[in-house]
């Protein structure tokens, strides 16, 4: 199923901020947040997507008004058919890679596709992330909120189409979207098949990095983010609402569609962001910066500077170090590192790694460039050069992840990914510098 979006995308720009739409002229109280009778015989309710105490600066939340209250559900019963989920494996201290997932023959909307990846905490922890990949091939003709987290949709092949209480996003490959936790909504495909990448952030709700020396512009600027404006579904017809709640799926009828929010305002909003207008920063000398460097978004946990989520991104851009080994070098790091590929090739690996691939290296693990790229590193001739057609991002946590017991049995999994660097040879002699 596909249809026609270009009436109902109008989006407002910013992050953060305190925004306000309404569908209708005057929807929106003046002045107070709950009068005794709301416009147009709405209903106020309030979605908070932080703690009421949290620093302002920190607090996230939204007030809606809405033609009919979310209180008014029957019972939520747990589904049959329950997502793919389970324990943990035991951890595994091993480099992982995985190639694409396939798009599935059988039919599978939005919530049905998501294949459980790595994850460091349980649904319940107020922090962590879990990852998924999803692969969808119909539209979702039910409406879905996940209690567990916020969700970071980064597509890689399809274009979607997300109608959410508080107005429509529409996102394809190289844009990501951000949907508040709890947030309703549904997903339509508008190019038949679709595949990606998801992170459900259990903990602080993704802002933007500080800058510090970098001054007041660069990396992802908060002008680039898209709010949508209000647009609502005054609709009388059954409806499943599906909840993803401590990892398992309940769903419950409507008779109404619960995306009747006819006006709104607050900062607890879906957004929308194209990577390819994030403002690059690199070494114009020698050597080059750590990837903190191309951050989009970040979770911070309580500790300062280490992030519970950090989303980076690795553009096209300019390589211009001089006497400078320019990809990325060899590490072990403390964050796990989970990657995935939009487009193209990345710039570390000469093979194996696909667009809609995955790896997993987390704490301590020894990881770089192939061996193939690292000779051609080291021989190349060293001139300005551009990375063209790349899109490849990551997901880095400061817990260690775990690999699902899906993903390790997966037949995508890569039996040999260790021998990308089996042929890295000593070239030491101690008799020459
Ligand atoms: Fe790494």
């Amino acid at each position: 199923m596909t249809r026609d979006t270009s009436a109902d995308l109008t989006y407002l720009s910013g992050f953060g901020n305190e925004f306000a739409s309404e569908a209708l002229t005057g929807a929106l109280p003046v002045g107070q947040n709950s009068p005794q009778k709301a416009p147009y015989g709405l209903y106020a309710e309030l979605l908070s997507g932080t703690a009421f105490t949290m620093p302002r600066s920190e607090l996230r939340r939204t007030w809606l008004y809405r033609i009919r209250p979310s209180a008014l559900h029957p019972r939520f019963e747990r589904l049959e058919r329950q997502p793919l989920a389970g324990p943990l494996a035991p951890g595994n201290p091993n480099r992982l890679r995985w190639n694409p997932q396939p798009i599935p023959d059988a039919p599978t909307d939005f919530i049905e596709g998501w294949r459980p990846m790595v994850a460091n905490a349980e649904a319940s922890s107020p922090a962590g992330v879990s990852i998924y990949l999803y692969t969808a091939n119909r539209c979702m003709d039910r409406v879905f909120f996940d209690a567990d987290g916020e969700l970071l949709l980064v597509p890689q092949q399809g274009r979607l189409r997300i109608a959410t209480e508080l107005g429509v996003l529409q996102v394809e490959p190289q844009q990501i979207a951000v949907i508040p936790r709890g947030m309703k909504f549904r997903v339509e495909l508008l190019d038949g098949q679709a595949r990606g990448y998801i992170a459900e952030n259990h903990g602080a709700p993704l802002r933007l990095p500080d800058l510090g020396p970098i001054g007041s512009n660069g990396l992802a600027n908060p002008r680039d983010f898209l709010t949508p404006v209000a647009h609502y579904e005054d609709r009388q017809a059954p409806v499943q609402l599906v909840q993803k709640f401590l990892g398992e799926h309940w769903a419950c009828e409507l008779q109404h569609s619960p995306l009747d929010v006819v006006a709104w305002h607050g900062s607890n909003v879906p957004y929308l962001y194209d990577l390819r207008r994030f403002n690059t920063l690199g070494t114009v000398s020698f050597d080059h910066p750590d990837p903190s460097i191309f951050t989009v978004l970040t979770s911070p946990s309580s500790v300062q500077g280490l992030a519970n989520l950090d989303f980076v991104i690795f553009p096209p851009r300019w390589m211009v170090a001089e006497n400078t080994f320019r990809p990325p070098w060899f590490h072990r790091n403390l964050m796990n590192e989970f990657m995935g590929l939009i487009d193209g090739a990345y710039d570390a690996k000469a093979e194996g790694f696909l667009p809609g691939g995955a790896s997993l290296h987390g704490v301590m693990s020894a990881h770089g460039p192939d061996a193939e790229t690292c000779d051609k590193a080291i021989a190349a001739q060293l001139a300005p050069h551009k990375i063209e057609q790349t899109m490849a991002f990551m997901f880095e946590t400061s817990q260690v992840l775990r690999p699902s017991q899906q993903a390790l049995d997966s037949a995508q999994l890569q039996t040999d990914y260790d021998r990308c660097w089996a042929s890295l040879p000593s070239t030491f002699n101690a008799n020459r510098r």
